[in-house]
């Protein structure tokens, strides 16, 4: 059993506080996470407090150098936070007490744990989407490989997940490089807005002591500073933002989980994952499950709830802080730490993902999907649209019926529908010059792909 510790605000009160409610108050087991972010504002903190000759510049150095081997001490396991000190930043401040005894209280000076917990938050948030940009960053890098390696496979493209036109499997990549690549705008957008310090504010009316909130801004390298105390300790909307940007990564990897678990499935069977990303089954011997992608798509509910526990934390908190705030720390780290791992798992299954082009190449040369080809043909040869659609529409019926397929179709029984068609017909049915007939921007012909695998290629 530990001794028991003093709590921060404890002198006020003539009774000690519940054990129970100091149990169910405590956030040590969550913020325990922030102890680098903590000592570094702190360390911050002082160094500007003995600059201004707030305090002397040899009880900075004590303090400094405790903080410094506190840093020490939970990274390596030696000091254990433990739930009784309430929070992170008293777990520090009480241990520092217990190597240099009263001055540690100066590291308060002019500070709250309001302006602390704030400026923690936001150093956490500034590595935090770092973290998930490098991953991002690894994930288009596989993307562009992976359209470059196949960007002349030719695949199936699907519209409400029937098969739709032949594409460039290239082409279906880079949709999503184009993806990942707004997460990373969206991200780096958001960093500006996290990039400011709010140390200073103090509990949110700021302070009597001459603090040097520039100084402390700029010792802890945020690019701007606030500009209202009372916003300082009050906004989370930077958590909002970022667990939204996590719920928009996790969208988009649940999509992509989605295609792979259907494409390598029996029943469609046009891709493998790599057995390094699959399981079996413990009971059915055949089974390979795509549990990864499973996985994925299925954290993508929690990284949701995470941003639906944020806002509905937030809404309707009167100014300025108020302990509900401290709720934060749960949906912020469980957010990052999903989308970050999310991120960085699927990279590694996509690279041992392969597409098998044989199997693919002969389903796509015989499928209704080229109908769309037949359409254009009679538009080039001065039909109109609509009753190319509609000439088309009943040959696609006539092939159903009758079990055969588009191209073994003879000249003869096409020339029943319209006495437009010719030989010509059959080159333009052949998969590779239906995907090479688009003309249009972005669009899945080969040279189009290539042109996109060049930009995206600058844009990773
Ligand atoms: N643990 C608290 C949090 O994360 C720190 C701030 C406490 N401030 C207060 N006035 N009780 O929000």
């Amino acid at each position: 059993m530990s001794k028991k510790k003093e709590l921060l605000w404890q002198s006020r009160f003539s009774e000690p506080f519940d054990r129970e409610a100091l149990l169910f108050s405590s956030s040590v087991d969550v913020d325990k996470e922030l102890y680098q972010e903590d000592i570094t504002g702190s360390i911050a903190h002082v160094t500007m407090l003995s600059e201004e000759a707030i305090i002397p510049a040899e009880e900075a150095r004590l303090i400094i150098e405790g903080l410094q081997e506190i840093e020490e001490e939970i990274s390596t396991g030696s000091l254990v936070p433990h739930w009784e000190d309430e929070d992170i930043h008293t777990v520090i401040e009480n241990r520092l007490k217990e190597k240099i005894g009263p001055i540690a209280g100066k590291i308060h000076s002019g500070r709250s744990r309001n302006d602390q917990v704030a400026t923690d938050t936001r150093l956490y948030l500034k590595r935090s989407i770092e973290e998930i940009r490098q991953a991002l960053k690894e994930l288009k890098t596989v993307l562009v490989d992976k359209a470059e390696a196949y960007r002349r496979t030719i695949i199936f493209g699907y519209t409400h997940l029937q098969r739709a036109q032949p594409i460039s499997a290239g082409h279906y990549y880079l949709a999503y490089f184009n993806m990942f690549d707004r997460d990373n705008q969206r991200l780096q957008d958001l960093y500006k807005r996290v990039d400011i310090s709010p140390l200073g504010a103090a509990a949110f009316a700021g302070s009597t002591l001459a603090l040097n909130a520039e100084r402390s801004r700029d010792l802890l390298e945020f690019e701007g500073l606030f500009h209202n105390s009372i916003d300082a300790v009050s906004d989370r909307d930077i958590i909002i933002e970022f667990v939204s940007a996590c719920s928009i990564i996790m969208m988009h990897l649940s999509r992509f989980a989605e295609d792979l678990i259907l494409w390598s499935s029996y029943e469609f069977n046009y891709l493998e994952i790599s057995d390094a990303f699959a399981t079996g089954s413990s009971i059915m011997p055949q089974k390979k499950n795509a549990d990864i992608a499973e996985l994925v798509r299925g954290k993508t509910g929690r990284v949701y709830g995470d941003l639906m526990a944020m806002l509905t934390i937030m809404k309707g908190l009167p100014l300025s802080y108020n302990r509900d705030m401290q709720e934060d720390k749960p949906p912020l780290f469980d957010a990052s730490k999903t989308a970050r791992s999310s991120v960085r798992i699927f990279t590694k299954m996509l690279e041992n993902t392969s597409i098998k082009e044989n199997r693919l190449s002969s389903l796509v040369a015989k499928d209704l999907s080229l109908a769309t080809e037949i359409a254009e043909y009679l538009v080039q040869k001065n039909m109109p649209f609509r009753d190319a659609h509609r000439v088309t529409g009943k040959i696609v019926s006539h092939v159903i019926e009758s079990g055969t397929t588009l191209p073994d179709m003879t000249l003869e029984t096409y020339r029943t529908f319209s006495d437009l068609f010719d030989e010509d017909l059959y080159d333009a049915l052949k998969p590779e010059a239906s995907v090479n007939a688009k003309k249009t921007h972005g669009s899945t012909s080969f040279a189009s792909v290539e042109e996109q695998i060049i930009s995206a290629r600058t844009r990773i």
